[in-house]
């Protein structure tokens, strides 16, 4: 009978993406997937580590593999992903039932692990740039992830990516688009292109080959039966004219620009190492209001950095009412292994970052009402991604700007 894997995914799009690769080679060699974890023969987690809540919440599914592996030894526990990049020198200290442990470049390892006479505790933790061409097991068969690059070299005081994904590599160009036009053929009508920092792809490439990232857009955006590209995440230090003009001139590429803020306080900006100030990311905001004037615009901010006082906040909240984003990701800031943040003086008590971040959801929240009005009594296009989570006689689907809605299909009784 064919051995059954059981993957838990946490975090970001580009785990998501992993588990996708990892799913297509372990089908490939004959595992079928698992519905229940407990009746998986081959437990595995592509972790997180961007936030102590997603350790904390990894730990406690963690917690239940430990139990399943003492019911039956011959189980094999494999744990991947930034977590376990994160803590390479502990990992089979702490959690000894862990047979496999390996970092976000290291995918590929687990097959030579499995396949492998000696099934003891084994770590890969190289940063070898992209793990090769796995087969993948996509989740819809019309919409695809594409991994234009691996790493980051930025470095940003709260972070800890760059630390489990290292340094930036840029894939070449022709791969990129000989893996699209495959995509294309298999009926891939949306691609995702992702990177740690997509729109610094290209400066790592050779000369005879190098070009940038709105280039590459323009190259994706090529492909016949492409219908839409969306792309996550840029920075905006990155966001230049070029880039922001190409969602007004390629047909195929959507109008949303994800535009980390991350703080309105240009002090703060600096102690992040964020390398633009509040006025250099306004003006950024300014150019896609004029290039693209109905482009949606949505963020990340980080509530409670290391020294952020009530007017550093204050200058928060005066930029998130200033863009009137489309909506916005909240995190309250969490000190991470091996940051520099973590090691600040000047860390904001918990009730504190508590309280601005209710303030800061409230406005975020009343802004994006106000800013979705626009689209009232407009037609949109909308792909159909399943049915509603609420009401199953309902379609789900995202128009062009990344809006969720929910609608009557045609032809249901
Ligand atoms: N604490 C809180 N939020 C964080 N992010 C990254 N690191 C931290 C941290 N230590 C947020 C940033 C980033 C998003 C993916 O997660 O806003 O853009
Ligand atoms: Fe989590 Fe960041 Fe790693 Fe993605 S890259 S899995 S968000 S730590």
């Amino acid at each position: 009978m064919a051995k059954k894997y059981h993957l838990t995914t946490f975090g970001c799009q580009m785990n998501e993406h992993d588990s996708e690769r990892m799913k297509g080679m372990l089908e490939s060699l004959g595992y079928v997937e698992a519905e229940h974890r407990d009746e998986s023969d081959l437990i595995l987690f592509n972790t997180c580590s961007i936030r102590e809540s997603a350790d904390n919440r990894f730990i406690g599914n963690l917690g239940e593999a430990k139990r399943l592996k003492s019911e039956d030894r011959s189980r094999v526990v494999g744990v991947g992903g930034c977590w376990s990049q994160s803590l390479k020198d502990q990992v089979f200290e702490q959690f000894p039932f862990v047979d496999v442990a390996f970092g976000p470049g290291q995918i590929h390892k687990l097959a030579e692990f499995l396949q492998s006479e000696d099934l003891s505790a084994q770590g890969y933790f190289e940063f070898e740039g992209f793990a090769g061409d796995l087969p993948m097991k996509r989740e819809r068969p019309f919409q695809a992830w594409v991994q234009i690059s691996t790493g980051c070299n930025c470095v940003c005081a709260y972070c800890i990516v760059p630390s489990t994904r290292g340094r930036e590599r840029s894939r070449s160009p022709e791969e990129l688009v000989r893996e699209v036009e495959g995509l294309a053929a298999e009926g891939v009508k949306e691609v995702t292109l992702l990177g740690q920092n997509v729109n610094s792809y290209g400066r790592d490439l050779p000369k005879d080959e190098r070009l940038d990232f709105a280039d590459l857009l323009a190259l994706v955006d090529a492909v016949d039966g492409i219908e839409r590209i969306r792309y996550t995440s840029p920075h905006p230090k990155d966001m230049r004219e070029k880039l922001v003009r190409a969602h007004a001139e390629l047909n195929s590429l959507c109008e949303h620009i994800h535009l980390p803020l991350q703080s309105g306080s240009s002090r703060i900006l600096k102690a992040m190492r964020r390398t633009y100030d509040r006025d250099r990311y306004l003006g950024r905001v300014a150019m896609i209001r004029s290039d693209v004037p109905d482009c949606a615009i949505t963020t990340d901010i980080i509530v409670g950095f290391p020294g952020e006082t009530e007017d550093d906040f204050r200058e928060t909240l005066e930029v998130v009412d200033e863009v009137g984003y489309d909506s916005a990701f909240t995190f309250v800031f969490s000190p991470r292994r091996r940051t520099e943040a973590a090691e600040m003086p000047d860390q904001v008590p918990y009730p504190v970052k508590q309280e601005r971040m209710a303030r800061l959801v409230e406005l975020v929240q009343r802004r994006a009402c106000e800013r979705n009005q626009r689209f009232v009594g407009t037609v949109q296009e909308v792909l159909v991604e399943g049915t509603s989570r609420t009401d199953p006689t309902r379609l789900r689907g995202r128009t062009r700007h990344n809006k969720t809605v929910n609608f009557r299909g045609l032809g249901e009784p």
